[in-house]
């Protein structure tokens, strides 16, 4: 299985911090918003990644990552998307990098609590088609929401008026290899981009589409109020609860005590 991280877009809900640089490359708590997805890759032991950006500062994803070796990888793999054409179409980007494997998807501001190791074994299982992730939220709207019946997901909206459930679909996105296919026949939205969301319904059609529930906290960091949510989330995760972060200078110990 390949890893694509997708982490381009003009990070426009977080201007002006998003003014001259990559919303990614934003800190969140301690590290820099692209090490968590990452991480979370890694983990789940995949280490055939891609890294889907753009924009004026795709270079210093070069930079800050690398070829991936703190994160324990032998090479990291970039592409570069012009303009702002979704995240449907930053995805074909990796066409040629998946070849015909399957394809775990993950928002470059998605940060997750937990490991994702068991919901990519159960993804394994199903021999393919594709696996959603959803996570009960205050605000669904913001989000694609799922309509629910049963164990089955009949369809997605993208950021409903109404919400058919309290549930976000969350952007982690697990795919066999015709999700390629299905990107090449969609058409753009009415914001001129090719939606994720119509990808996933796509599998709904087809009845290859099957969905888990996250046990752990789970955030995107895309406007202010959620990378402030972000930030504190993983502050107090247990990892990081009683540690100082590693690098922090002594006059933060004073911080510290509060
Ligand atoms: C995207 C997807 C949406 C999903 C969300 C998860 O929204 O379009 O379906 O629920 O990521 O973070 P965006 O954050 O690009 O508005």
């Amino acid at each position: 299985m390949k890893g694509i991280i997708l982490a381009g877009g003009l990070g426009s809900r977080l201007h002006p911090l998003t003014k001259v640089t990559n919303k990614h490359l934003l800190p969140v708590y301690h590290k820099p918003m692209i090490y968590y997805p990452l991480e979370t890759l890694v983990d789940a032991g995949i280490t055939d990644i891609m890294v889907v950006t753009g924009g004026s500062s795709a270079g210093d994803f070069l930079r800050l990552l690398g070829n991936g070796k703190e994160f324990g990888l032998r090479h990291l793999h970039y592409a570069y998307q012009e303009g702002e054409g979704g995240i449907a179409e930053a995805l074909s980007l990796a066409t040629f990098f998946a070849e015909s494997d399957s394809l775990c998807v993950i928002l470059g501001d998605n940060i997750l609590e937990d490991s994702i190791r068991p919901y990519l074994e159960n993804f394994k299982k199903q021999q393919g088609g594709a696996k959603i992730f959803l996570k009960k939220v205050p605000d669904p709207q913001r989000f694609g929401v799922p309509e629910l019946d049963g164990d089955k997901v009949t369809k997605i909206y993208e950021k409903p008026k109404i919400a058919p459930s309290e549930y976000a679909v969350t952007g982690v996105y697990m795919y066999d290899h015709r999700v390629f296919e299905i990107i090449n026949t969609l058409e753009r939205s009415d914001r001129g981009e090719l939606e994720i969301t119509d990808v996933n319904n796509r599998y709904i059609e087809w009845g290859d589409m099957t969905y888990d529930i996250l046990e752990g906290w789970w955030t995107d960091a895309g406007t202010i109020e959620s990378l402030l949510l972000a930030n504190n989330l993983v502050a107090n995760s247990k990892d990081n609860r009683s540690a100082v972060p590693p690098e922090s200078s002594p006059s933060s110990e004073v911080s510290d005590q509060a």
